[in-house]
């Protein structure tokens, strides 16, 4: 259990949120392990009917703390495969609708997770980027086919290749976000929704849910997209990036192969 994941449930509704806002939301290891447990178990417990993931301070989330990435890199903790990880299988798996309330911008799989909720409630204002690339890494939880089978080829090469962010209302309009709302009522539009869905049969919900998306393909784009992403991990072009981030500096490829 970590400090930096609140979890609570309320009238079928379990809230996961976010809780480092010091560092944006950045999300470790340890948080990982506690939204696993809990989107695993809300998903078997017959109390909770829908599941709502939020955030504390002005950003939805930075993405994954790229501290944990560097250690992965370096050897510092064992490698662990991306595309099997279990929080990406969690959210390839899970049959309970999941509600996305993203009051400020969001980063890497802060974006690419909102994929995976059925309904997204964002601030107008907030900014969605995929810095995957800019990293010298690939995209990842299945986005690298979701992205453009939602958005169009081109604007998710924009945002992959070059780090392009999409605004709260653009998100919205494009078919990435549900609705695009001013900051303070967000997470009050996003629990609306959320409290609606555990008024509809749970059955006919989860079949809905199930016919709309095709986990065999999400599972298998993962698994490809996890094993590039574990060989860029460790390329002398991703340790430029995180040096570069831990720096406070811009990163250098000139130099590196
Ligand atoms: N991993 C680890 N720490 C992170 C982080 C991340 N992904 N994102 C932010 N932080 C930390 C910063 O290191 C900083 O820590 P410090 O106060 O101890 O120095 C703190 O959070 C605040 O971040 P800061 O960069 O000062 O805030 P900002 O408002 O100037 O910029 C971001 C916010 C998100 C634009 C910037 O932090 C950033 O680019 N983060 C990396 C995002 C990223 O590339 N994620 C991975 C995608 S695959």
């Amino acid at each position: 259990m970590t400090d930096h994941v609140r979890v609570t449930e309320n009238a079928g509704v379990l809230t996961l949120t976010l809780a480092r806002p010091e560092k944006k939301n950045a999300l470790t290891n340890a948080m990982y392990e506690t939204i696993v447990r809990e989107l695993n178990r809300g998903d078997k417990d017959s109390k909770v009917r829908a599941i709502l993931i939020q955030a504390e301070g002005d950003m939805f989330t930075a993405g994954n703390d790229i501290g944990d990435f560097a250690a992965v890199a370096s050897g510092k903790t064992p490698e662990r495969s991306i595309g099997a990880s279990p929080f990406l299988l969690a959210l390839a798996h899970l049959s309970k609708p999941l509600i996305a309330a993203v009051q400020g911008n969001a980063v890497g799989v802060g974006t690419t997770m909102l994929l995976h909720c059925d309904m997204v409630f964002i601030a107008e204002n907030a900014q969605l980027t995929t810095p995957f690339v800019n990293l010298a890494l690939v995209p990842e939880a299945a986005s690298s086919w979701l992205m453009p089978a939602r958005i169009g080829y081109a604007r998710a090469f924009a945002m992959f290749a070059l780090g392009q962010p999409i605004d709260g209302k653009t998100a919205a309009q494009i078919g990435i976000a549900t609705a695009a709302v001013p900051a303070a009522e967000v997470q009050k539009r996003a629990l609306e929704a959320a409290r609606a869905l555990t008024t509809r049969p749970a059955g006919a919900l989860q079949a809905m849910k199930k016919l709309m998306r095709d986990v065999e393909t999400i599972k298998a784009v993962m698994q490809r997209e996890g094993e590039e992403f574990q060989a860029r991990l460790k390329s002398p072009e991703a340790m430029e990036a995180f040096r570069a981030f831990a720096e406070r500096r811009p990163p250098d490829f000139s130099k590196v192969a």
